[in-house]
């Protein structure tokens, strides 16, 4: 009997990257599913869900609507993920060729929703943080591993909180077992997951023996022959001394850190409930410069929150010019339902939110043309795991530079030292030495 066909996609996150390996592993190995990148011959087509801006929920209805257009007579369309989570079976009225609607949180419930008409499975509460899911990875290479789920920091202007519930760590014993298990599989780099990663252990479900996430970092950085270590995304305001200090001084860590500023004025910061100032910031991302020579330093920013003042707005300018990040992700400030922010008065006029992201992303451009141009003649350590037209491959450094070089598919996987010769903004193109 020939295997079912299965088409996903995956919108958001790299939790919801995760996500969908967990949803294809489980119909793959325990139904009789098989992956398909034809969207005409899928007898199930599921779209991973993404809620944090207005822009992507717009974005699935079109999707699901061009869906039900194209299928093929009798497949099924299912719709998962955190817009799933928050419009639960509301989706159904307005979509009601969809059929069924699997919250992020309740992907362990995925071979009983395909079975179930009209299933809908998007309880909050549900625990999965110690569901033992099958196996299924995109890249043999890299593997994400979930340390943790769910985040109750309740930031004002942010919906995940009631698309991912409360946070709860998973146990050690299943990371580390995780972990060990995609190394001997090959993999070379680890990518832990979760809202609030720095924020480990803070809870667990069962009793578990007390351990943070600095001391799940040195114990996963045991393991034989695993080279490298990422994360996403930590807070900044549980960045303390031990955690700064064991990211610096852990070979096996990658010095690339995520720093989610938001904003750059202490008044919008408490606004947003975000817990740190403007001055605990700079020191903590100034500290990591002064340790960690190389690292990198990535962040968010929100422009336009409710308030933001002109004067709130240069002081998020003022850290742009402190830390000089090498990645911005930057956003205008989209108000969501359920959040505290969307109430607030001196919501700010969309020309104003327009103007000063277009201020910010041109003065990070600036910035990052002269970081960029530092790169060259420079050498790096690359893992190389993506192939690239006219016979080029690409890969990360430590510091999650991107790295173009002339070869071809056996360079996949490997690690070598790369020097850079010609360095764009967006990729730096260096060769082997
Ligand atoms: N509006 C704009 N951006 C938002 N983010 C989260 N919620 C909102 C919102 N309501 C951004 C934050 C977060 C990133 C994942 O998305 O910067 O860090
Ligand atoms: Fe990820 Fe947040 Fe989007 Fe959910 S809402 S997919 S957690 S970015």
């Amino acid at each position: 009997m020939s295997a079912k066909k299965l088409f996903i996609q995956t919108l958001g996150c790299a939790m919801n990257v995760r996500d969908s390996e967990h949803i294809i592993a489980e119909l793959t190995q325990k139904e009789d599913y098989s992956l398909t990148e034809d969207i005409k011959e899928a007898d199930l087509i599921l779209i991973n869900t993404c809620s944090v801006r207005e822009k992507p929920v717009h974005k699935l209805f079109s999707e699901v609507g061009g869906f039900e257009k194209v299928k093929k007579k009798g497949a099924k369309i299912g719709v998962c993920g955190c817009t799933a989570s928050h419009l639960g079976e509301e989706i159904f009225r307005r979509a009601p060729y969809v059929d069924f609607v699997l919250g992020a949180r309740n992907i362990s419930k995925i071979t009983q929703a395909v079975k179930t008409p009209k299933f809908v499975g998007v309880d909050l509460d549900y625990d999965e943080s110690e569901f033992a899911f099958s196996d299924f990875r995109n890249s043999p290479y890299k593997s994400y591993i979930n340390i943790s789920i769910g985040c109750d920091k309740h930031c004002t202007y942010c919906i995940v909180p009631h698309t991912r519930g409360d946070e709860i760590s998973i146990p050690f014993e299943l990371i580390y077992n995780e972990a060990k298990k995609a190394v001997e599989k090959g993999a070379k780099e680890i990518f832990l997951l979760g809202q609030n990663v720095n924020n480990y252990g803070k809870r667990f479900r069962n009793a578990h023996k007390k351990m943070d996430f600095s001391d799940l970092l040195n114990a996963l950085s045991e393991i034989e022959n695993l080279r490298r270590i990422r994360f996403t995304s930590p807070h900044p305001l549980h960045m303390d001394d031990k955690f700064l200090q064991t990211f610096s001084q852990n070979e096996k860590i990658c010095k690339s850190m995520h720093m989610p500023l938001q904003s750059g004025s202490s008044e919008i910061l408490r606004a947003m409930k975000r817990g740190y100032s403007k001055e605990w910031y700079l020191d903590r991302a100034l500290k990591l410069r002064e340790l960690c020579e190389n690292v990198s330093i990535s962040t968010d920013i929100i422009v336009a929150f409710p308030g933001e003042s002109e004067g709130d707005f240069e002081d998020t300018l003022d850290v742009l010019e402190k830390v000089r990040f090498e990645q911005i992700f930057s956003f205008k400030y989209s108000k969501r339902p359920l959040t505290k922010a969307a109430t607030m008065p001196n919501q700010i006029p969309e020309e104003i939110a327009s103007k000063r992201l277009t201020i910010l992303q041109n003065r990070h451009a600036e910035i990052l043309d002269e970081i960029t141009k530092k790169q060259e003649n420079q050498i790096f350590e690359v893992l190389f795991e993506e192939l690239r037209a006219n016979n080029a491959v690409a890969g990360r450094t430590d510091n999650n530079f991107l790295v173009q070089i002339q070869g071809s598919e056996e360079m996949l996987g490997a690690m070598k030292q790369v020097k850079i010769t010609n360095a764009k903004r967006m990729v730096l193109y260096g060769e082997i030495v």
